[in-house]
């Protein structure tokens, strides 16, 4: 039996008037993971929440925050976001001046670590560093916005990536964010993905549809059972 993908919902695609009341809502409708996507308007033009904000919202759910960090230089902001509530934080090795570094000063905190790998970045990236991470996001989309069109010329690197972390014997969650639909999840579900990370196919319809929105992602049709 295939164990069950997860599914964190990103915040990008939620009501910043009721960040809160958002985050609650997701709990209660089942949502498994709170994807944080925080922005800088420099490593990605776009710009969001920082750790004040996180803090804020984070009593709002017991559910893991995932930090995903599109910020650069991102060093000086692991211990802030740790200290705000992360259980989880993501960085873009483009973004950091040594990676390998960034990635022990994210496990120093005692957090969980992720690399993730932009559309043009390739899955050897990750090789020296798979002895040290719990999660990788691959990026179905080019960082910055949410409501993109998923590229499709990821599936291939999704299907590669995941039999490397089978042959590695880690438990290494592999997770993919940007453009995931109901029409498209079964196929990055199928491709090796273990967390489908999404905004608008969960944020649409209103908080009424959060649940049946967050089910069709886990059980999409087109999924072969067993
Ligand atoms: C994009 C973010 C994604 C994005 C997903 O830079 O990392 O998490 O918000 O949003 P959708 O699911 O709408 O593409
Ligand atoms: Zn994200």
């Amino acid at each position: 039996m295939v164990a069950s993908v997860k599914i964190s919902p990103s915040i990008l695609a939620a009501d910043f008037s009721q960040l809160g009341e958002e985050v609650r809502a997701l709990d209660a409708a089942g949502a498994d993971i709170i994807h944080m996507d925080i922005m800088d308007g420099h490593y990605v033009p776009n710009l969001t929440i920082g750790p004040g904000v996180m803090k804020a919202i984070r009593p709002c759910s017991q559910k893991p925050f995932d930090v995903h960090l599109m910020i650069s230089p991102v060093d000086n902001f692991i211990v802030p976001f740790v200290e705000a509530g992360a259980d989880s934080i993501t960085f873009h090795p483009e973004a950091s001046r040594h990676a390998h570094r960034t990635l022990q000063l994210i496990k120093a905190t005692g957090c969980r670590a992720g690399v993730s790998l932009n559309p043009g970045t390739s899955v050897e990236c990750v090789m020296p560093m798979l002895d040290m991470i719990d999660l990788v996001l691959v990026m179905s989309v080019n960082p910055g916005f949410g409501g993109q069109t998923f590229l499709g010329s990821q599936i291939g690197k999704i299907e590669k990536l995941s039999k490397i972390i089978k042959a590695s014997g880690r438990d290494i969650d592999l997770q993919v964010d940007g453009g995931v639909t109901v029409q498209n999840a079964h196929l990055v579900i199928g491709a090796g993905a273990t967390t489908l990370v999404a905004g608008t196919a969960v944020f649409q319809g209103g908080a009424e549809s959060y649940e049946s929105n967050i089910k069709a992602l886990r059980s999409p049709m087109g999924l072969r059972a067993g």
